[in-house]
């Protein structure tokens, strides 16, 4: 494996994990070398899309252990994800188990300490009762795939530019954006594409109400530097995203203010930094922003390199999830 140069891809890995929930209770854990399932034609997840998911890390550390970073945090929002949807809840104990099954089995997918790369862990849950009448399942199948991959934006921790295009919305004002259900991810592929297409790395989504403040950023959200504040949009059809939440932890951590509040486009052009964060995208520093309706270009980086205190956040982030950095919060959870 040329472990450097992974993309964000699938891998196959020797091992998924898989639980049913049937007859009002979850079964075994079974273990599976298939990649492969077998369901039937009028599943609720393929016809209502019924599918929900998540996404965190485990990184081999700079002591040769393996650290999960949060999955305690990935656990409840999927349980809100399931409630969101009327799927059932998966208990935080089979998913933490589940957890640390797969990436045990799959040990000899976790990236070398030192090359930048992680393996990815891909919980879902799909509703499998035959449905034609749209109604929710009462069988799920809950899987965890995992896929070892190098960073989301081939650009890795460099500056790129993003744009802002008003005739889309990936999620409706009172809708499904705070949970990680997969017809989001459906809905944002047209602009997706269109931005990429024009050589943007990501979308700058705004409200789908108002179309005033920032929302977020393709499969991230969007963070700020402004005055040496940190600033990020508070709204409800966000994913609330653990790197976020973990990021704003960090800054407090180096005195730095955080405000989570409306953010209006215009605003934009005050910020010192700028970057989308997720798990997959750690913390991508953002160049430029171009609104395509109005014209504008917000200049955030005027040296094409990441910002001070961007970079500062990204290497304490990293630094914890690799063992460099003391876990003082108690993020990690070591796999042994
Ligand atoms: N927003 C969206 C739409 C996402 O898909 C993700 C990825 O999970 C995030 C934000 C970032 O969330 P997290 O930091 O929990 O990965
Ligand atoms: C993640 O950051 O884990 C995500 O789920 C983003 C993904 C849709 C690629």
């Amino acid at each position: 494996m040329d472990w450097a140069n992974l993309a964000f891809g699938y891998i196959p890995t020797d091992y998924n994990v898989r639980c049913t929930f049937k007859d009002g209770k979850w079964g075994e854990i079974e273990v599976s070398s298939s990649e492969i399932i077998n369901m039937h034609i009028a599943a609720s997840s393929l016809h209502y899309g019924q599918e929900i998911f998540e996404g965190l890390k485990a990184f081999r550390g700079a002591d040769g252990k393996i650290r999960v970073f949060r999955l305690e945090e990935n656990a409840a929002r999927i349980q809100e994800s399931a409630r969101g949807i009327l799927m059932e809840p998966i208990p935080t104990e089979l998913f933490a188990e589940m957890v640390k099954k797969v990436v045990k089995l799959n040990e000899r997918f976790v990236p070398p300490y030192g090359s930048g790369a992680s393996l990815y862990i891909r919980p879902l849950e799909i509703g499998m009762s035959p449905r034609i009448g749209v109604k929710p399942a009462s069988e799920y199948l809950f899987i965890i795939m995992v896929s070892p991959v190098g960073p989301y934006f081939k650009e890795g921790f460099k500056p790129t530019n993003i744009c802002i295009m008003r005739e889309y919305d990936r999620v409706a004002p009172c809708g499904t954006g705070r949970w990680k259900v997969g017809g989001n991810y459906a809905a944002s592929l047209t602009a997706g594409e269109h931005a990429h297409s024009l050589g943007y790395s990501a979308v700058l989504y705004l409200d789908p109400k108002e179309k005033k403040y920032i929302d977020e950023c393709g499969p991230a959200n969007f963070i700020a530097i402004k005055n040496g504040k940190y600033i990020t949009p508070a709204s409800d059809s966000i994913l609330p995203s653990i790197t976020n939440k973990s990021l704003q932890q960090i800054a407090k951590d180096m005195g730095l203010e955080v405000e989570a509040r409306h953010i209006p486009v215009e605003e934009l052009a005050e910020i010192d930094e700028a970057a989308a964060v997720g798990t997959a995208a750690v913390a991508s520093p953002v160049a430029e922003i171009h609104d395509l309706d109005t014209n504008h270009k917000y200049i955030v980086s005027k040296d094409g390199q990441p910002g001070p205190v961007v970079t500062a956040l990204y290497h304490k982030l990293r630094g914890i999830q690799m063992g460099e950095e003391a876990d003082i919060h108690g993020w990690n959870t070591i796999i042994d």
